[in-house]
């Protein structure tokens, strides 16, 4: 794995955003898997930026998020589907028609996991972005998962859920179950750049940096053959 260790939470967001759009400029319809969470605010904000700038087009990107809530629906302001629009989608040229997003109002959420899991097969994600979780989660797959794990619905760990909740108005309507694509999957990625900032990670990075541990999910990344680590003084804070 390949670490980079910046100063703060912007210079990680410059770095990554940097990264992203210099592969976009070798292969303009790169499939890019997302994710959502506080740390990937600040790289779609510079993507944004760069895009206002004609720095960079994505209107041959295709795009894969990571997870969504289950069950939401699309309106929800909580939702993964709202997040990516509010914060990304609306403001880029990506064609809506490469987009890809869990429907968290899914009647069947098995079938909805089956579909997007071969989705992704028949796509091949090039580049995953990916946060962690203060618990090492990466998606929503939560510690004891499986590394061969596929995308499928999962049930909410309560420490998940008691730090999720606050982005929530009444913390009491957080959904308990969520769809996630697979650690399986995510490690199917052709490159995964991951991303983390804050003391509250410390001990994930940690964990992936020295060994692999069911407890923490992220760990599971340390197989990955092309694993860039980007991360600010405070996440890297319990590196030797
Ligand atoms: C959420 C998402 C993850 C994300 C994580 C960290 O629960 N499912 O994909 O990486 O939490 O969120 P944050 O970046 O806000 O710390």
């Amino acid at each position: 794995m390949k670490i980079i260790q910046v100063e703060n939470y912007n210079q990680m967001s410059k770095e990554a955003a940097s990264l992203l759009i210099d592969e976009i400029s070798k292969n303009p319809s790169l499939a890019i898997g997302f994710c959502t969470g506080g740390t990937p605010l600040g790289l779609y904000k510079e993507l944004i930026k760069s895009y206002k700038n004609k720095k960079v087009d994505f209107s041959m990107v295709k795009s894969f998020n990571l997870d969504e809530y289950y069950p939401i629906k699309k309106s929800n302001t909580n939702s993964f589907y709202y997040y990516m629009f509010h914060n990304l989608f609306n403001h880029i040229n990506i064609k809506k028609t490469n987009i890809h997003i869990f429907n968290g109002d899914s009647k069947n959420p098995d079938r909805e996991c089956l579909d997007y899991e071969k989705k992704i097969k028949r796509n091949s994600i090039d580049i995953q972005i990916i946060g962690v979780g203060v618990n090492g989660h990466i998606g929503f797959n939560e510690p004891g998962s499986f590394f061969a794990s596929k995308t499928r619905k999962v049930k909410l760990s309560k420490q998940t859920l008691k730090i999720n909740s606050k982005y929530f108005k009444n913390s009491k309507k957080i959904p308990t179950y969520a769809l996630t694509v697979g650690i399986g999957t995510i490690i199917g990625a052709k490159k995964i750049i991951l991303l983390a900032s804050g003391k509250n990670k410390a001990a994930a990075i940690k964990c992936l940096y020295e060994r692999e541990d069911p407890c923490f999910p992220v760990s599971f990344l340390r197989k990955h053959k092309d694993l860039t680590v980007i991360i600010d003084k405070k996440a890297g804070s319990l590196l030797k």
